[in-house]
């Protein structure tokens, strides 16, 4: 049986953000929830804490040792144990690397479109954000980057989102190795969210920024939040290379203080016995984008998007359509909810995301009502 094969029905009667913001009759496909049920591992490893009663403080390296093993098995490498510490989540890893090691005032590059908690965790705690916008397809633009760290704002730190979200760009090992050099030489702090790292289509290379020499200087920040669909258990990692030990240094105090116990458990569990899973996951979410591929030629023609590896999201080009605020649109008109382009930079307001971790149907349905709202 498919694994996103939930009905509408079933998933209407979620409680958590993505089923609940929108009125009844909103299809939503926004937030970077998926529509599936848990793996049995998972199921089986919250169950047995609560049945025991182990729901006290977390103790140990158990999810490092869990990271440690899938980024052997995957990719080919493994840290140290003193690379890894635990943290919150991901924002929150992010938040205190950028506390502890830049100050107030500082710049701090990001690539827009870009998660819009990255320019909450820079703006919000008073730094400046540098802005270095992805290509025109969707790629880091390693000359402007250049550019920006030795202009006048020179910045602190690079807060790099790999893969990419919104476009679902999978950035290759040579263009790591460039940001690496670059931030080695201008004395920039590489700070890199692998949250999406096991989220690429099958036969897709990911490469961890930690597997490239000349980014040692980097600190990842990792969680089995995304993957494994575990927003609802905060644990997370940071991840340093050989070379960042002054970075974890840095760190403000409580920075691992925040990561649950049953977060631990559940993401603990997902690495070790739902590997598979996640990979069988992108397979459906390959077909769902081969789909939505087809649909928008056959339906949607207007709307333009250049299909990438990483991630369970589509970043759609609505600039053809003529219309004001294409989210505004489709949410009043077709009845579907999408993330609003403008979210990830102020330049994007002609684009929409599309979260495709559902089931075919509704990805169907939603294709269906945009092209009829036009
Ligand atoms: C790039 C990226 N980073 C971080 C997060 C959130 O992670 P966390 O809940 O661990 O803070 C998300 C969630 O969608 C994300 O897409």
């Amino acid at each position: 049986m498919a694994l996103f094969s939930l009905t509408e029905a079933e998933l209407r009667t979620r409680t958590s953000l993505k089923w609940q913001v929108f009125d009844p009759d909103v299809l939503p496909l926004w937030v970077a929830e998926m529509d599936l049920h848990q793996h049995p591992a998972v199921v089986d490893a919250v169950t047995d804490a609560m049945r025991t009663g182990d729901t006290g403080y977390p103790w140990g390296t158990r999810y490092a040792e869990a990271y440690a093993d899938m980024a052997e098995a995957r990719w080919g490498w493994r840290p140290a144990p003193e690379q890894v510490r635990r943290s919150g989540d991901v924002m929150n890893a992010i938040l205190a690397l950028l506390v502890g090691n830049t100050a107030e005032g500082d710049h701090i590059v990001i690539n827009p479109p870009v998660y819009p908690p990255f320019w909450q965790v820079i703006e919000g705690y008073r730094r400046h954000i540098t802005q270095v916008p992805l290509t025109a397809s969707g790629r880091l633009d390693l000359a402007a980057l250049e550019a920006a760290f030795t202009g006048p704002d020179a910045p602190a730190a690079y807060l790099l989102c790999s893969p990419h979200n919104p476009n679902g760009t999978v950035h290759t090992a040579d263009e790591l190795a460039a940001v690496g050099r670059l931030c080695a030489e201008h004395g920039v702090l590489l700070v890199v969210d692998e949250i999406h790292a096991v989220l690429v289509d099958p036969g897709t290379t990911f490469t961890p920024v930690l597997t490239v020499p000349e980014a040692q200087h980097a600190v990842v920040a990792f969680s089995a939040g995304k993957g494994w669909n575990l927003a609802a258990f905060k644990a997370g990692l940071f991840i340093r290379g050989t070379q960042a030990r002054a970075a974890f240094d840095n760190l403000p105090p409580l920075a691992n203080q925040s990561t649950s116990q049953m977060g631990t458990i559940a993401h603990t569990a997902a690495l070790r016995h739902a590997q598979g899973w996640v990979d069988e996951v992108m397979v459906e979410v390959a077909a769902n984008k081969r789909l939505l591929g087809e649909l928008l030629a056959d339906r949607l023609p207007g709307v333009s998007w250049t299909p990438a590896p990483g991630t369970y999201l589509a970043w759609l080009d609505c600039s053809a359509l003529g219309l004001d605020s294409p989210r505004n649109h489709f949410l009043t008109r077709a009845r579907v909810a999408l993330n609003d382009g403008t979210d990830f930079g102020a330049d994007y307001g002609q684009f929409v995301r599309m979260n495709l971790a559902t089931a075919p149907a509704i990805i169907t349905e939603t294709v269906e009502r945009m092209a009829a709202s036009l």
